[in-house]
């Protein structure tokens, strides 16, 4: 299993608490802006889970391998790409960022950003694999129900995702774009779903999805499905 994301690992060895009020605090009585901080405790939280889920993997007999790389980046794509030994399997594609905001208020390097790192991405993954000549069993893209039913403050999001299907629809292989609902917030990965949005989710009485069910809905979809595109979501809003 090779992993890949722009956290750069292994990090540091670091003495900060787990709890990232704590790391914060720890951090603000050490100096520095308090963008700074936020950057180092983002980081370290990414390294701890990278490093969780390498232990995960080689508990659960794998031999898994991570590369720093940032996937607007074709270069370091195509170089990933061709570095891989043998046989590719399988390929998900889950990278993502969000920065809401009205489109009254969006300028174009926010939007940039939030667009290119699906659409664009996704396109870089696929034109490396092609070059590379590789015959994944599947490709998955990690899409949203944002593509599907839009969310205020996400036109750039929901762009992005909706632009995922016509590129799975353009691979040769088995290639599907899994539009999910919000996912609930797990104790060591909260995702893009904040606990403070979860309560707002509440609030509103929209439905999270079990981690365990979403991994189990994706590889039932892999196993089975034949669409190009899916939603998964618990609720609809
Ligand atoms: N959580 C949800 O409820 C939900 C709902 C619908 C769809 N999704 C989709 O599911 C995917 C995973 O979301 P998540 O909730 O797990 O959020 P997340 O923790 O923020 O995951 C996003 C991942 O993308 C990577 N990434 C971002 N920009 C990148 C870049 N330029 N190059 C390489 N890697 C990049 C991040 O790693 P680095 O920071 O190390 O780069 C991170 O691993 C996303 O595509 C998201 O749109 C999530």
């Amino acid at each position: 299993i090779e992993l890949a994301g722009r956290t750069p690992w292994p990090g540091e060895p670091d003495d900060l608490p787990a709890d990232p009020a704590a790391m914060r605090a720890v951090l603000a009585g050490r100096g520095g802006s308090v963008a700074e901080i936020e950057r180092r405790v983002r980081t370290v939280l990414a390294q701890r889970e990278i490093g969780r889920t390498i232990d995960e993997v080689r508990a659960a007999g794998g031999d898994p391998a991570y590369r720093s790389l940032d996937v607007r980046d074709p270069d370091a794509v195509r170089h990933l790409v061709k570095e891989l030994r043998g046989r590719i399997d399988g390929v998900v594609f889950a990278a993502g960022v969000l920065d809401d905001k009205l489109m009254a208020d969006k300028d174009e390097r926010s939007f940039r950003t939030v667009f290119e790192t699906k659409a664009d991405g996704a396109r870089t993954l696929l034109a490396a694999l092609a070059e590379a000549g590789a015959e994944p069993g599947f490709v998955t893209f990690f899409g949203s129900i944002a593509a599907v039913l839009g969310n205020r403050g996400q036109t750039d999001y929901a762009a992005a995702n909706d632009a995922l299907e016509p590129l799975a629809a353009s691979w040769p292989g088995r290639a599907v774009t899994v539009h999910w609902g919000p996912w609930a917030p797990a104790a060591d990965h909260s995702g893009m779903v904040s606990p403070e949005l979860a309560r707002e989710y509440e609030r509103r009485e929209i439905g999270l999805l079990d981690a365990d069910e979403g991994v189990a809905a994706l590889l039932r979809e892999l196993a089975y499905g034949t669409d190009r595109a899916v939603l998964y979501t618990a609720s609809l809003w």
